[in-house]
This record gives C-alpha cells, sequence and structure tokens, in this order.
C-alpha cells in the first residue's frame, strides 16, 4: 500500500482567454468546399474564434494573469510555469519564458510541454508532482494553442475542425487529506507519429522553399484512423484510472474530456456509461483547441456552477503522438 501522500496539489482557480473573432463555418464556406451541416453533422463544430496579429504567449499571460487576480496572488509567489503547446511563439525561448517576463514572475522557472491535445493532461500531471514533492507550492498549468498559425486553408479535411485559446489552473500545495489531484494515467505510441504531425520547421525538414511548396508546415492527419483511436483509448484510459482508484464513472461529477470532435465525445461518454449531463462539452463554440481545450471547458464548468467541494472530476485526452492520458481530482474548491 501506498503512503498517504502528506502534500496534495490541489486546483485553487481556473480561467481562460478566447480571442475576440469569430470565424462561423458559413465563414469557412468561402474559403474551402464544405458546408456549414458537413461540419455540424461530422464534428458538432458551429464556429471557433481566431487570434490576430498576436501568438500563443499573448493569449497563455492572459490566463496567467487572470490566474493571479483570481487568488489574489503577487507574481512572486509563483515557483513554476508550465506552458502545454504545439504552437509555441518560436522554438526558443519558451512560451513559459516569454509569459514569465510579462507577469513579472520573479522566482518562477518554467518550460513548455509538447504533447499535442494530451498537453494540458501532461502538464497537470506533470505540475502536480512538484507540489507532492514538497520542492513548490504553486505551479501554473497553462493549455493553449493558436492553431491557425498551423493550419492548411487549403485542407477542407483538417481547417474545419481547430481554432485558437488558451485556458489554465493555479495548482497550490494542501495539506488536505483525499483533496486535489488523486490520481494520473498517461501514455505514448511513437508508432502513431504517421497518423498525425507536423513535419516542417524541424530539424528532419528545416524551413526551406521546398518545404514550404510542400506545404510541410501544416498539420497532417489520416481523420478516420485518429477518430478510432480516440475513441478506444479515451474511455480505455478514463476506465483503467477509475477502476485502480476504487472508482466507477457514475461515480464522477464532471467528465471533461479533450474536444476534438462531438462525435469522438459521445462515444466516449457511452463506452464509460456515463450519463449525458457529466460530459462537458463546448466544441460548438470553440472548435479543438488543442492544449486549451481542457482548462476552456474546465473554467466554463465551473462558472456555470458545475463543480463543487468533494466533487469527483477526470479529465481525459487523446492527441499527436499518440499521446493519451486522464488525469483524476477531488475538487477543493
Ligand atoms: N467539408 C465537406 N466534405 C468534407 C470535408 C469538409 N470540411 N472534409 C472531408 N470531407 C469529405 C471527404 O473528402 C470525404 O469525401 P468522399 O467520401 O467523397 O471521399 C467525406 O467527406 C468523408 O470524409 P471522412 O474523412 O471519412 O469523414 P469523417 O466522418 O471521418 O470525418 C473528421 C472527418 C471530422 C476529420 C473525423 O475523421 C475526425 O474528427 N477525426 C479526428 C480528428 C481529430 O480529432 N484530430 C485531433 C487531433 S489534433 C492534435 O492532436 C493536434
Amino acid at each position: 500500500m501506498a503512503e498517504p501522500k502528506r502534500y496534495r496539489a490541489i486546483i485553487t482557480a481556473v480561467e481562460r482567454y478566447l480571442p475576440d473573432k469569430v470565424v462561423t463555418n458559413h465563414d469557412l464556406e468561402r474559403i474551402v468546399e464544405t458546408s456549414d451541416s458537413w461540419i455540424r453533422d461530422r464534428t458538432g463544430i458551429v464556429e471557433r474564434r481566431i487570434l490576430e496579429g498576436e501568438a500563443t504567449s499573448f493569449m497563455a499571460t492572459e490566463v496567467a494573469r487572470r490566474l493571479l487576480a483570481s487568488r489574489q496572488l503577487d507574481p512572486a509567489e509563483i515557483d513554476l510555469i508550465i506552458v502545454a503547446t504545439i504552437t509555441p511563439d518560436m522554438f526558443f525561448p519558451s512560451t513559459a519564458c516569454l509569459v514569465q517576463d510579462r507577469i513579472g514572475a520573479s522566482r518562477a522557472w518554467g518550460f513548455d510541454l509538447s504533447a499535442a491535445c494530451s498537453g494540458f493532461v501532461y502538464a497537470l500531471a506533470t505540475g502536480a508532482q512538484f507540489i507532492e514533492s514538497g520542492a513548490h507550492r504553486r505551479v501554473l498549468v497553462i493549455g493553449g494553442d493558436k492553431m491557425s498559425a498551423i493550419t492548411d486553408m487549403q485542407d477542407r479535411s483538417t481547417c474545419v475542425l481547430f481554432g485558437d485559446g488558451a485556458g489554465g489552473v493555479l495548482l497550490e500545495r494542501s495539506e488536505e487529506p483525499d483533496m486535489g489531484m488523486i490520481d494520473f494515467e498517461m501514455h505514448v505510441d511513437g508508432a502513431g507519429c504517421e497518423h498525425l504531425h507536423m513535419k516542417g520547421g524541424g530539424s528532419l525538414f528545416p524551413a526551406s522553399h521546398e518545404s514550404v511548396d510542400q506545404r510541410l508546415h501544416y498539420i497532417r492527419q489520416e481523420g478516420r484512423t485518429v477518430f478510432k483511436f480516440a475513441v478506444v483509448r479515451m474511455a480505455e484510459v478514463s476506465l483503467s484510472l477509475l477502476a485502480r482508484n476504487g472508482l466507477k464513472a457514475d461515480d464522477l461529477k464532471l467528465f471533461v474530456p479533450h474536444q476534438a470532435n462531438l462525435r469522438i465525445i459521445e462515444a466516449t461518454a457511452e463506452r464509460m456509461h456515463l450519463a449525458r449531463d457529466k460530459v462537458m462539452v463546448n466544441i460548438d463554440r470553440y472548435a479543438n483547441t488543442t492544449g486549451g481545450t481542457i482548462p476552456i471547458a474546465l473554467s466554463e464548468a465551473c462558472d456555470q456552477g458545475r463543480l463543487e467541494r468533494g466533487d469527483l472530476l477526470l479529465m481525459t485526452a487523446v492527441g499527436g503522438g499518440m499521446t493519451w492520458g486522464s488525469a483524476l481530482f477531488r475538487w477543493a474548491i
């Protein structure tokens, strides 16, 4: 039997930032050969937000400022900043460095974490380790992407799926037993690289005329393969994590899945035998913001009063890699 944890990582604030500009399915009808009804029926998406004139660090910084304001903290009280993103402003410095500077978190260190759509759950599990070990008291965990920067507007099978946005949580140390992060389960399967990737701009295909001509700086995916993988793995990892903690899906108050496709979410909930009212869905308004979907959805769920102290919350994602994972929390606010 594992020793009970002395320090627990609890979520004490949740915030989101969405750009103002709304792009509807009808707007996309004017750019590629698609239709509002195809996008709605196949994905559940109605509109998405697009960030203009700024980069991912702008959204992440807004989220960080809102998190600090909501707890009335001095930026110097932050120990660590983790930003989950696949659209950093630049290769280096990391987005976390840019956020640290802008919010004036003078004592913090930080780094970006790359796990595509699973980035936020990976970052949550990572951030929690620094609190549970006693190394840190306060960790900002932010997920966000400017997907419009890597979306090929000539590829109708991907350009309708994505949007821009960011969200995040503040993890803090608590000594209350059984609160905060209970457990997590994370996986990778690198054999999935061929099904979902962006190959240009790295050391394999550095930016060149050829890489641009071949449109390598955009996301490419085999939609059907990713779809099937997501449905199976999201349910599997969620049920596995619940089972090893002696819990059932019915014990959950809220399930916040990655928002990639409404049909993936519904099929996952069905496999888990989870009641529809326990599943958070907002893909209709924001599409897939990659690292942003889970904290944005969690923040909206909190605004809707869907979580109370003591409730069980499960967050689950699948993304490029392939990566997938689940994090189980007992709500402590
Ligand atoms: N508008 C109209 N028709 C379209 C569009 C569009 N935007 N896109 C594709 N089609 C057509 C196809 O050409 C195809 O036509 P055909 O039958 O004449 O060949 C038809 O629609 C069906 O295409 P499918 O790809 O089979 O459609 P499917 O039902 O699989 O839906 C979708 C496609 C929405 C992409 C789905 O497969 C999906 O959501 N996959 C998961 C993608 C995902 O979640 N990715 C997230 C990971 S991203 C990350 O980690 C960074």
